[in-house]
């Protein structure tokens, strides 16, 4: 993961405000059906941080998760470049990104930091091309 430079770039006092703002933002998970609440921060190319939560819906097709959640939010700003992602969850386990999710990180980054939190305040560290390996992405349809 260190040979990527824009990951190496990100200070531990950032990383540790993404931790810290998914940790918050998953306190205003509407989870009802799931009782799984997540928060996602998402650090943009301009510096700008934004989190959001996980929205269910008693359809339960039109839930949408924390990280399209706050993705979306920050494009909708005008943001379109990822440089790190932060995930967190009140269990002991780990979150892990679903599928989806995955491949929205991948529109606004090819590579980029991603911050694992549980429970315990305890982080991974992984990449979105561990993650998501040999993936598709906008440049293909230049
Ligand atoms: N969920 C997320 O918000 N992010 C993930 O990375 C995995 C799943 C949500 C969707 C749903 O509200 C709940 O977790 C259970 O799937």
């Amino acid at each position: 993961m260190d040979k990527h430079m824009e990951i190496a770039e990100i200070t531990e006092e950032v990383k540790a405000e993404l931790v810290r703002q998914a940790q918050e933002a998953y306190k205003n998970a509407y989870v009802p059906y799931s009782n799984y609440p997540v928060g996602a921060a998402v650090l943009w190319e301009s510096g700008r941080i934004v989190s959001g939560c996980n929205i269910e819906n008693a359809s339960y097709g039109l839930t949408c998760c924390a990280e399209r959640n706050t993705i979306f939010h920050g494009a909708g700003l005008g943001e379109r470049r990822i440089k790190a992602v932060a995930v967190a969850v009140p269990t002991e386990a780990f979150p892990s990104p679903c599928g989806a999710c995955r491949q929205v990180i991948r529109e606004f980054a090819r590579d980029c930091l991603i911050i694992l939190v549980n429970g315990k305040g305890e982080t991974r560290l992984t990449s979105l091309g561990e993650l998501l390996p040999d993936s598709f992405g906008p440049e293909f349809l230049d």
